[in-house]
């Protein structure tokens, strides 16, 4: 087995960054480059200022005040740093297609085609290739084909190696992964590359958490895995719209499925919907790849998942709009909490997006708090659904940098995202400062309905008659 001492990693995003950052700190004889295109996010990585890094994950600015500048670095130099590593991880996006063929469902794979070129252009010396970017399957063979049709006439092994950290979590994720997935080709130099990458993961895992595959089982299990995990959810958030036409309370449904071992308490929290980068996109891509293996049973059967999560964000904005009297129109609307969950200043996916967006259609006034994210970000989401105009969502859509401002003579407050300081709030105090009746939507379920009853407000929470 070869050991290597440089590393690049292409793309500098909410995955490439911390998991470079944890493998930097945890291999100090190894140097890790992060590159990307983006000249401002390098910057921002780059920053002296570390709570103003692009990404905000609890753990992380420690790990890079550590190893900055040490042996972790941040560049545009894409080039120089392909050309001088021995491992190179492609972390770029991969977005759903908004054009042509597999439109809204398939993967776009540009920005993967783009990197494989130019690695092939670049590269002078033989190179190890890990896709990291979640891909349909077979993706690795099409790097390959580029690669070697390409390149230099030098050798690249393309392994598969999934990151199935989840954000808010992820530096803990990555220091005590479940399992590490490595897939490569049984071939001697496979063989070897694959090897090597397990033993820059058993710098800090043992060794039976790193699980060797081919690549097809790699590259399709990170997509299982969301799916499976976005299935839990989805078929909690079924029961709790059951639970709210019946006296059934959906926590006690959870925490009695749960119990049982076979399957276990975990991703059973009902909610306004799942969010994310990943769970959608992922879903959509299992469903274009069984359409067009031709299994239509298969992807309609997937896709019943995103059916379920559209349908409960729809449900907690049309039960907003059914309380206030069936009109929301010019009534403000407070949203604790944007992101797609706690603990990350990410917002991609959030179903607090489709539920502004669905008041916003009823001309409600709505004024957003959330700790993390900023009004430019916000405002960016709502622009892309084209919905209507940037100057109308302007209009219509606040930001406030405080939690009792936004509360401020508002007719509802909607919480969207699972924050732990909206759990300590006064909301006796808030319930003073808004219009009466003060109605209170938990979309996250942190709230105790008994004491918010006794605040006066009229209080909803989700799965709960
Ligand atoms: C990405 C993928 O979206 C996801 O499927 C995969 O599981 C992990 O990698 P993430 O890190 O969250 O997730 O994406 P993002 O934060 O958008 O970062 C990607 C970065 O790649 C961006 O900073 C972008 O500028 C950069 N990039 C993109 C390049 O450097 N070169 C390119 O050609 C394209
Ligand atoms: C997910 C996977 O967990 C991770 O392994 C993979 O690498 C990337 O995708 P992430 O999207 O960062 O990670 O967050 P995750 O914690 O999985 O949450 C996804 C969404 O589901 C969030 O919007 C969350 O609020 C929601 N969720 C999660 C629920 O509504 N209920 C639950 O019980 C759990």
């Amino acid at each position: 087995m070869k050991k290597i001492h440089k590393i690049c990693c292409i793309g500098a995003g909410y995955v490439g960054g911390p998991t470079m950052a944890v493998i930097a700190s945890q291999c100090p004889e190894i140097d890790v480059t992060v590159v990307d295109i983006n000249q401002s996010r390098i910057d921002a990585w780059n920053q002296q200022d570390l709570d103003k890094l692009p990404v905000y994950e609890p753990g992380l600015k420690e790990i890079v005040e550590k190893t900055r500048g040490t042996n972790l670095f941040f560049s545009t130099e894409v080039d120089a740093a392909i050309d001088a590593a021995e491992m190179i991880f492609i972390s770029v996006n991969t977005p759903t297609k908004t054009y042509g063929k597999g439109k809204g469902q398939a993967a776009d794979l540009k920005y993967i085609e783009l990197c494989a070129r130019n690695i092939a252009k670049v590269a002078k010396t033989d190179k190890i290739v890990v896709e990291k970017s979640t891909l349909p399957v077979r993706t690795a063979e099409a790097v390959k084909s580029i690669l070697d049709n390409t390149g230099n006439g030098v050798n690249f092994e393309i392994l598969s190696n999934p990151e199935f950290l989840a954000e808010g979590t992820a530096i803990d994720d990555l220091l005590k992964a479940d399992r590490v997935l490595i897939g490569g080709d049984d071939t001697p130099s496979g063989l070897e590359a694959k090897a090597t990458l397990s033993w820059v993961y058993e710098h800090w895992l043992e060794k039976d958490r790193i699980l060797q595959t081919n690549v097809w089982s790699s590259e399709l299990s990170k997509l299982v895995a969301n799916a499976f995990l976005a299935q839990r959810v989805s078929s909690i958030n079924s029961i709790s719209a059951l639970c709210e036409k019946t006296d059934a309370n959906v926590a006690e449904v959870s925490r009695a499925i749960g119990k049982d071992s076979r399957i276990g308490p975990k991703f059973l929290s009902s909610s306004v919907g799942f969010g994310g980068s990943c769970f959608q996109k992922d879903i959509l891509n299992l469903v274009y790849i069984a359409k067009s293996f031709g299994l239509p049973e298969v992807a309609d059967y997937w896709e019943q998942v995103i059916i379920m999560n559209d349908y409960q964000k729809r449900r907690f904005a049309e039960n907003i709009i059914a309380t206030l009297y069936n009109t929301v129109s010019g009534k403000k609307i407070a949203f604790y909490g944007w992101a797609f969950k706690k603990d990350t200043n990410d917002t991609r996916e959030s179903a607090a997006i489709y539920v502004a967006d669905a008041l916003l259609d009823e001309q409600a006034e709505i004024v957003v708090y959330d700790p993390k994210v900023s009004a430019e970000v916000i405002y960016n989401d709502l622009d892309y659904l084209n919905t209507r105009s940037p100057e109308e969502n302007r209009r219509l859509l606040k930001v406030v940098s405080n939690p009792m401002e936004a509360a401020k003579d508002a007719h509802a407050i909607a919480i969207l995202t699972e924050w732990e300081e909206f759990k300590t709030y006064d909301w006796k105090k808030i319930h003073e400062h808004m219009l009466k009746p003060a109605f209170l939507f938990d979309g996250r379920r942190i709230l105790d309905k008994q004491e918010m009853d006794a605040f006066g407000f009229k209080f909803y929470k989700i799965g709960e008659a």
